[in-house]
């Protein structure tokens, strides 16, 4: 294994790791929804259909981007991709870092994935220091691959200071991602970070982006990327980074007060927030999309379900659906649409 490859492969093996995880600071219960005790509707009458760039989906859930590039990956990525293809999800891959830097890798992987899942909507994947330094052609060219829906850029300013190899240049992104919208305006884009969420002032500069498509929060409570760097730090002896690491270990914007200020500065544009980071189950995606949310993510939930088999992943996703059907049924909404739009004016979603 080369350096990128046990890189990658021990970011997933940390990711897995309960230390890595910072459930602690997701502070779910300040979210209530009310129980209402007279739905006026069918079970079967709850609907969590969407549409995606005019695909019809049939539920609000993705699969938030996790590393490919790395041949341990491959296998979970196909199984992801099947998965989310059979069930309605939208799959976002991890980071194609490795192919812009090198032409001809992964060309079979995401080959594979697109002609095993011709109508599975992707979402593509570049970190915002890589994206920076690429000319449009070569990010254009990246696509032609996987041919995702659209491409997301991750922002990890704490994970890239952490990182014993990490890339934090973050100089001239705004501008970046405003040249880019004009020079590529079909290529739909999307700002995600990576578990530490969005403050009101960082989505203040992200609002001058024109026509983003999405913006995916991935706030503090779940996957916590200072941590994993720290321990990783740890293992590759690098004591200064190992030791900064634990005094950041619950940096962040938790999910729920990501949400709330990207509602806040996107709710008057057409781009869709996109909640993630620690979502457990199809309740707290319920409570994400009463606060604004028009859809959810779910990240080490995913990868831990899709390594346990195939099985195993669709049964952790249907799950999950029953969970969010389960609480439109109990406030009372029949769609995740009405709950998003309804429940913060009716008082059916109330936060501390
Ligand atoms: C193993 C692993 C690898 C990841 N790799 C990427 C990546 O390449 N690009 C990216 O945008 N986010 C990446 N993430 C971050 C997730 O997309 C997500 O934002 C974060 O893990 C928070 O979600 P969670 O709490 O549900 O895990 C990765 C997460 C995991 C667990």
């Amino acid at each position: 294994m080369n350096e990128f490859e046990s890189r990658k492969a021990s970011h997933i093996e940390w990711a897995l790791s309960p230390a890595s995880q910072t459930s602690h600071a997701a502070e779910w219960a300040r979210v209530r929804l009310s129980h209402c005790a007279v739905p006026e509707l069918d079970f079967s009458d709850v609907n969590l259909t969407s549409t995606f760039l005019k695909k019809k989906l049939s539920t609000p859930f993705f699969v938030s981007g996790m590393t490919a590039g790395h041949t341990g990956a491959n296998e979970i990525n196909l199984r992801l991709a099947a998965a989310c293809a059979k069930r309605g999800w939208i799959l976002g891959v991890g980071s194609q870092r490795r192919e812009l830097e090198q032409a001809n890798d992964q060309t079979d992987v995401w080959e594979n994935l697109r002609k095993q899942n011709p109508k599975l909507s992707v979402i593509g994947n570049l970190g915002a220091s890589q994206f920076i330094d690429a000319s449009p052609v070569r990010i254009r060219e990246l696509m032609k691959r996987l041919a995702p829906d659209a491409l997301a850029i991750h922002l990890n300013p704490l994970q890239e200071a952490l990182q014993p190899e990490g890339t934090p240049q973050f100089e001239g992104l705004i501008k970046k991602l405003i040249a880019f919208r004009k020079l590529a305006p079909q290529v739909p884009l999307l700002i995600k970070e990576t578990g530490s969420g969005f403050s009101s002032n960082a989505l203040k500069k992200l609002a001058r982006v024109p026509g983003l498509l999405a913006l995916d929060t991935s706030g503090l409570g779940g996957t916590h990327w200072g941590r994993i760097e720290g321990f990783r730090a740890q293992e590759k002896g690098d004591a200064i980074r190992a030791v900064a690491a634990q005094a950041f270990a619950d940096w962040g914007v938790s999910t729920i007060d990501s949400v709330v200020n990207a509602r806040t500065a996107f709710g008057t544009k057409k781009t869709e927030i996109w909640g993630s980071g620690g979502v457990r189950n199809g309740v707290d995606a319920a409570k994400l999309i009463a606060l604004g949310a028009h859809r959810v993510g779910f990240a080490r939930g995913a990868l831990e379900a899709a390594q346990a088999g195939k099985e195993n992943l669709e049964l952790w996703m249907e799950t999950r659906e029953y969970e969010l059907r389960t609480a439109l049924f109990c406030t009372g909404y029949s769609t995740p649409m009405e709950l998003r739009l309804q429940a913060l004016k009716k008082r059916d979603v109330t936060y501390i």
